[in-house]
């Protein structure tokens, strides 16, 4: 590995998951930003001029001057992450992978693709393989809805060890995942909206092909049945979800908390730069996890999970709680690139 770093940009750079990626490429070890691109309506613009910037950091010097180029392929870095908004991440990012672009995205457009992988790196790094199979000159990679990585993450380990029947989560699910500015304050302040358009089908769907097998061209579905209930709480960052589940094989919590505890994948392995060393950490606490107590925990990169018990109706219940816009974004995507490059998927760009 040299040490000259890759150039990057970033697509829907003045959204909410944009910011979060700016926030967390500032000091990275291998990634440079180089450019930032939006719509038409921030183009041309300085982009402190463009942004509406919500993070708790300050905006770098470095990215306050920087021009808002339009989302269109004549940019000079050839790895963009996608932050756009799915009404046109579409097309947009098919246009970048038909030039010669790898595009890492967080929009859900692409995430069905027989060809794509759907990545969260602890659980399926063997999926990026599919890329060589695009016909594009470039490549795309998709990183799951937000409440999707943190479900499928607990789940790896008991998939794993015990298989999987059926799985029932009801989500409560931070307002930051709808994007900014996202609700008015009207609708979400002193209330719960039992409704986030698209979610359950994403929650229901999603971890299926993550878990899924890789074949020669596609991949072979999980074959278990989940059930979601989505609503939108007013927490800013966080997704917590209550989770029941059917195991094909016999266990104790005991034996489950244990191979949370202990679970390590290929990103703790490589050491990669953004891989937290616990990917799933396990609260023993009867009042735990909690957003605003756990969100930031291993620096927003880890699924936090407690109240492990018996269920009445399946064989247990549990909490989950994880970053919507760190795992279950930015974070999550870049290192789904930090993986790509310890692989080789990133050379002669
Ligand atoms: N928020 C989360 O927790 C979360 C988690 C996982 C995945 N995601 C996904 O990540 C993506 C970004 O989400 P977000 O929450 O950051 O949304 P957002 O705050 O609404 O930001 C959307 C971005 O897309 C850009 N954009 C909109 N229309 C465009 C166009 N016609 N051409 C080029 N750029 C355009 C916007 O640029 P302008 O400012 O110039 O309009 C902005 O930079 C979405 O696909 C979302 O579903 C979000």
């Amino acid at each position: 590995m040299n040490n000259e770093k890759i150039s990057v940009a970033i697509l829907g750079a003045t959204g909410s998951v944009g910011q979060k990626f700016i926030e967390l490429l500032s000091d990275h070890p291998w990634f440079e930003i180089i450019e930032l691109a939006a719509s038409d309506r921030s183009a041309g613009k300085k982009y402190s001029e463009a942004v509406n910037w919500i993070m708790t950091t300050p905006l770098k010097e470095k990215y306050k001057n920087m021009i808002v180029q339009k989302c269109e392929p004549e940019l000079k870095a050839k790895v963009v992450f996608s932050a756009l908004d799915s009404s046109v991440a579409g097309e947009i990012e098919s246009t970048f992978a038909e030039n010669g672009y790898i595009v890492i995205s967080n929009a859900r457009n692409h995430r069905f693709d027989s060809d794509v992988p759907l990545m969260i790196p602890e659980v399926n790094y063997d999926h990026l393989k599919l890329i060589r199979k695009q016909k594009h000159k470039g490549a795309i990679v998709t990183n799951p809805n937000c409440s999707t990585i943190g479900l499928t993450l607990a789940l790896k380990p008991l998939y794993d060890n015990f298989g999987i029947d059926a799985v029932n989560v009801v989500t409560m699910q931070a307002v930051s995942g709808a994007g900014y500015p996202g609700l008015s304050s009207m609708d979400i302040y002193d209330n719960v909206i039992p409704f986030i358009s698209g979610e359950e089908k994403k929650m229901e769907s999603e971890p299926l092909k993550i878990l899924g097998s890789a074949k020669d061209n596609s991949i072979e579905n999980a074959a278990f049945k989940i059930s979601a209930q989505c609503n939108r709480v007013a927490v800013i960052d966080g997704h917590t979800e209550c989770v029941q589940v059917n195991l094909k094989s016999k266990t104790k919590p005991e034996e489950i908390i244990n191979i949370w505890q202990n679970y390590k994948s290929i990103p703790q392995h490589l050491n990669l730069p953004t891989a937290p060393e616990r990917p799933i950490v396990y609260f023993y606490e009867e009042k735990y996890p909690q957003p605003k107590l756990h969100r930031n925990i291993e620096k927003g990169m880890a699924v936090s999970i407690g109240r492990l018990r018996e269920d009445p109706l399946f064989d247990f219940k549990f909490v989950i709680h994880s970053h919507n816009t760190v795992r279950g974004a930015a974070g999550g995507t870049i290192l789904i690139a930090e993986l790509m490059k310890a692989h080789g998927y990133l050379d002669n760009l």
